[in-house]
């Protein structure tokens, strides 16, 4: 029977794009001792560092995690290390090895240690060229082309299976896109949406590696934080799904964000050369239907085009004044 209590959290991938904001929000709801921010090699920020306890671990070595499970008394776990979809098509072992077998070590050691509850990040790399691209069903065909969609397809089945086989309360979402102010992502193909950004506020110009058309799906950080915490502390009988929840908040062309960024700085000049990010891109939606997160957890976004572009350049042009961008 799934408990109810998240009192001791780790939280592994904190140094990541998500895994920063995401430890510092927890934090703030969970008591700063209570959330155990983990990395593997890259060093954390002065802010991460002061805000709580951190610890290295390799979710590949199962040992490391163990360890700290142990040392902290573990009860849940927001699994948010991984290989992104480019880097995935650049070096697949490591990617199947790290979501895959990484995240087969976090599920076992929730098993073994009894936790309450898990999180297990999906993505909308699930989908394929195979799958309705406006609108995407929330059951839909799931015939991804990338190594990275092929380790988030079969880690949304794993959460499920442990879900239904042992009780172990593994939930998730299929994260589009995220857009972020304060780390940067990494080897992503949606990373133009954030990249872009920095560079309008330092240069006033950019190129993109995907074509001016491409729509995908993204969303702003603080709704991918609020998603995030509202489906870890959704009532479980309302749950008809686990860990393969759809989320959307908007769909935008890179044309289209780079428009939105011009009203602001009007010289701002962005050009297009796709690489081989394009034909991943290509296979992903343009938009997502999240209805049955709206009707089992009660999912609403918060941030449009607009309102992301102005709190983006806003973020990001405070920093560059201060001499930290
Ligand atoms: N943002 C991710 C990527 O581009 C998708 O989940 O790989």
């Amino acid at each position: 029977m799934p408990k109810n209590d998240m009192k001791k959290i780790l939280i592994t991938g904190a140094v990541g794009q998500i895994g920063s904001e995401l430890t510092l929000a927890l934090r703030k709801k969970y008591g700063k001792e209570n959330v155990i921010a983990c990395g593997r090699k890259t060093k954390p920020s002065d802010g991460l560092l002061k805000s709580g306890p951190f610890e290295y671990i390799d979710i590949t070595n199962r040992e490391t995690v163990e360890q700290v499970v142990k040392e902290y008394d573990i009860d849940t776990i927001y699994n948010m290390a991984a290989i992104l979809s480019a880097t995935g098509e650049e070096k697949p072992l490591l990617c199947w090895n790290v979501n895959i077998n990484g995240l087969y070590n976090i599920i076992e050691i929730a098993h073994e240690y009894n936790m309450t509850r898990v999180f297990v990040p999906s993505s909308i790399a699930v989908f394929g060229p195979e799958t309705p691209r406006i609108n995407t069903p929330q059951e839909t065909i799931l015939k991804p082309k990338t190594m990275y969609g092929v380790t988030k397809v079969a880690g949304e089945l794993l959460g499920d299976y442990y879900f239904k086989k042992f009780g172990i309360d593994v939930r998730g979402l299929r994260y589009p896109g995220i857009i972020s102010s304060e780390t940067l992502p990494g080897g992503g193909t949606t990373d133009y949406a954030v990249n872009i950004f920095y560079e309008a506020i330092k240069n006033k110009k950019y190129t993109c590696f995907v074509k001016k058309d491409t729509i995908l799906p993204m969303m702003y950080m603080p709704d991918c934080i609020k998603a995030t915490m509202d489906i870890m502390e959704a009532d479980i009988s309302k749950l008809k799904h686990h860990c393969d929840f759809n989320i959307s908040s908007m769909s935008f062309s890179a044309g289209e964000l780079a428009d939105e960024i011009k009203k602001h700085i009007p010289d701002f000049k962005c050009d297009y050369k796709p690489d081989f990010r394009q034909a991943i891109a290509d296979s992903w939606p343009q938009s997502i239907d999240d209805t049955a997160a709206k009707n089992e957890w009660g999912w609403k976004p918060f941030y449009d085009l607009q309102s992301m572009t102005k709190d983006m350049l806003e973020k990001l042009g405070k920093r560059n004044k201060e001499g930290k961008l």
